[in-house]
Order: C-alpha cells, then sequence, then structure tokens
C-alpha cells in the first residue's frame, strides 16, 4: 500500500522539488495547493486545488487520503509585500496554518513546516544557529514565528508532533532541468541575475555596497532547492520512527556577497551579468549564514551541491522554461 503525504504548496518551487523527490522515494505525494503562484507544470499526479484555510476541503482531502504527514509549504512569501500588506500574510500564513495545524492535531497527523531565517532577523552573531534570539523584522519573518510558537505550544501541550525548517536561502533547480524557480514577481538573486543575462531584465540593480563586509555587499547562505527536499525526507521519516519534535537551520555554512554571486554566474553561464549598483533595500542584514551543525548530527543531513552548480542547474532550467519564462516576465 502506498504511502501518502499531503503537500501543502505542492506545486510551488520548494514544494515540486519536494514532491517529486517523495515519489523517487516510494511515497505518494498528494498536492494540495491553491494555485495562487504554483505552477500545474510542476506537479505530477494528483493535485486537489484549495487553501489550507478551508477547512471544510481540507478536513475532507486529509480523511480521504489518510497522509502520514503534512509538509506545509503553503506560504507567501515576499517580504516587501508582507510590510504593505500584513493583513494578507496573517490571513494565509497564520489564520491558514492554524487551521492546519488544528486538522493535523485532531488526527494525530505530524507536520513539516517551511520556516525561514527571517525568524531571526539581525543576528546579532554568525553563524546563526537555532537557539539564537528570535527578532523577525518584517511581517513575513513574525508569521513564520508565530506559527513556529503555536506548534510548540501544540506539541508541549497536546501531543503534536512536527519539524519546523529553517530554509536560508534556497536556489537551484533540479538537474534534469524539469523543475525550478519561477516566482512571480522573481526579487531572488540568482534567478535575477539569469534573467539579466537572457533578456528578461534590462540589468540587475545590487541593492548597495556600504555594507560592514569585504567587498561592502550583503552576504548570503545558498542552498540548493534538492537539498532542502533531502532535508524534508530526513525529517519525514526522524518523525515516523516516532522522535521528537524538533526546529532545525537549512543553510551550507558557506557565504557569498552579492558581488560574488554574480562573478559566480558569469563564470557559470559564460556571459557577464549585466548589473549596476543602487542603494541599499531597507530590511537587509549585512550577513545571514547558517550554522546547520544540528541537522547535519542528528539526522545526518549534508547539502550536495555548492554555489556553481546551484547557478548551473538553474540556468538549464530557465533555458529548458525560456518560452514561458519570457511570457511571464514580459513587462515586468
Ligand atoms: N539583491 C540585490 N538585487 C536584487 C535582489 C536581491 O542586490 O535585485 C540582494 C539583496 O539585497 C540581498 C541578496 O541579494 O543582499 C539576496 O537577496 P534575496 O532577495 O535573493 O534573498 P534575501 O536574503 O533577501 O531573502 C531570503 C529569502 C526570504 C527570507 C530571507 C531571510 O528569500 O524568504 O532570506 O532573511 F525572508
Amino acid at each position: 500500500m502506498s504511502v501518502k503525504v499531503l503537500i501543502a504548496g505542492g506545486a510551488g518551487y520548494i514544494g515540486s522539488h519536494t514532491a517529486s523527490l517523495l515519489a523517487e522515494r516510494g511515497y505518494e505525494p498528494v498536492i494540495y495547493d491553491n494555485m495562487s503562484t504554483g505552477h500545474a507544470w510542476a506537479v505530477r499526479g494528483d493535485l486537489i486545488k484549495g487553501d489550507i484555510g478551508d477547512r471544510r476541503l481540507l478536513s475532507a482531502v486529509l480523511d480521504d487520503t489518510r497522509p502520514v504527514a503534512i509538509m506545509h509549504f503553503a506560504g507567501k512569501i515576499l517580504v516587501g509585500e508582507s510590510m504593505e500588506r500584513p493583513e494578507l500574510y496573517y490571513a494565509n500564513n497564520v489564520a491558514g496554518s492554524i487551521v492546519l495545524l488544528e486538522l493535523a492535531l485532531e488526527r494525530g497527523i505530524p507536520v513539516i513546516f517551511s520556516s525561514s531565517a527571517a525568524v531571526y532577523g539581525t543576528p546579532e552573531k554568525v553563524p546563526i544557529a537555532e537557539d539564537s534570539p528570535l527578532r523577525p523584522e518584517s511581517v513575513y519573518g513574525e508569521t513564520k514565528l508565530v506559527v513556529e510558537r503555536a506548534l510548540e505550544w501544540c506539541a508541549r501541550l497536546r501531543g503534536l508532533r512536527y519539524v519546523s525548517l529553517r530554509y536560508f536561502n534556497a536556489a537551484g533547480a533540479s538537474p534534469s532541468g524539469r523543475l525550478g524557480e519561477l516566482h512571480v514577481p522573481e526579487t531572488h538573486l540568482i534567478p535575477l541575475c539569469l534573467h539579466a543575462v537572457m533578456g528578461l531584465r534590462e540589468k540587475l540593480v545590487v541593492f548597495g555596497d556600504d555594507y560592514p563586509t569585504p567587498d561592502g555587499t550583503c552576504i548570503r547562505d545558498y542552498i540548493h532547492v534538492d537539498d532542502l527536499a533531502e532535508a524534508h525526507i530526513l525529517a519525514l521519516e526522524h518523525l515516523l520512527a516516532g522522535r521528537e519534535s524538533r526546529v532545525y537551520n537549512l543553510g551550507s555554512e558557506k557565504g557569498y556577497s552579492n558581488l560574488e554571486v554574480i562573478k559566480a554566474v558569469g563564470k557559470v553561464v559564460g556571459r557577464e551579468v549585466p548589473w549596476e549598483m543602487g542603494q541599499r533595500r531597507p530590511g537587509d542584514p549585512p550577513v545571514l549564514l547558517a550554522s546547520s551543525e544540528r541537522i547535519r548530527s542528528e539526522l545526518g543531513w549534508k547539502p550536495r551541491y555548492g554555489l556553481e552548480e546551484m547557478i548551473g542547474h538553474a540556468w538549464n532550467f530557465l533555458r529548458a522554461h525560456e518560452a514561458l519564462a519570457k511570457k511571464l516576465y514580459s513587462g515586468k
């Protein structure tokens, strides 16, 4: 009999890669997605269109499919938008997640939650460990933290079991080029560099070179989306083995400045990225770097891919989807 895992947000970037890896490993992913930002081409197998906040539909789906776990990727992810429309982020990322959590609790289903490095805000020291102060500086980060706290209390008081995964900078695509990142709007550095190379935008604007870093630009910790997917499988197997709820960082523990990323993109694709220096973007911490020691030692997770592979896979994906990308980003 197949072992089903419900993937809320499984038509999105990280969710679709994880669903694909689950299928490869013999699980049966059931995709539940409201398709607000997901892509039908990224879904293989059954897709149920629905909101995480739709209690009636989600409970019927859970009763019907009886998954062994729920992976919850269904979040709004734009930091800037969250500062303009906080209510949208509270409605989807908090209220929606609480419905999902209640239904999981009622049925004794463990939850794997997509959290973010945004829960830390500007760190006092790097690398950032899981027990660092949690001081989000955006509504987006705050909504992730609210859900983490709800999970923690429900675990402590009601026996819910969960793993919360705090992603640093997700990047890359499946090595085959089938799955990858096509966010509208796109706000992330690596895809924006590639869009500039492909002519989908005139150039990349680098947000400031007056940070306290060696070249003055911000430093981030990029992690391949398939390494994130692998961590979800390890978290699933941890919970299925009956082990305790945990919170884990997911980063490569290597930092690259924005100028280093631009240079690496130029090297991998064999063409210079058109770019210019611009102003700081409000809310960007100078350095974000994970300590992933906890998940490495407890679950044996080890990222496979480095920066150049992330860029190479993302470039293969974009080239394979050039016509679609042109349609999605024309005039944007
Ligand atoms: N950047 C530019 N120009 C751009 C876009 C980005 O210079 O056009 C810079 C940013 O200023 C930053 C770096 O590239 O220094 C990385 O920016 P991203 O937008 O790719 O990623 P962030 O580090 O801002 O955001 C990531 C996740 C968020 C999460 C955040 C945690 O995408 O979901 O980390 O702080 F909230």
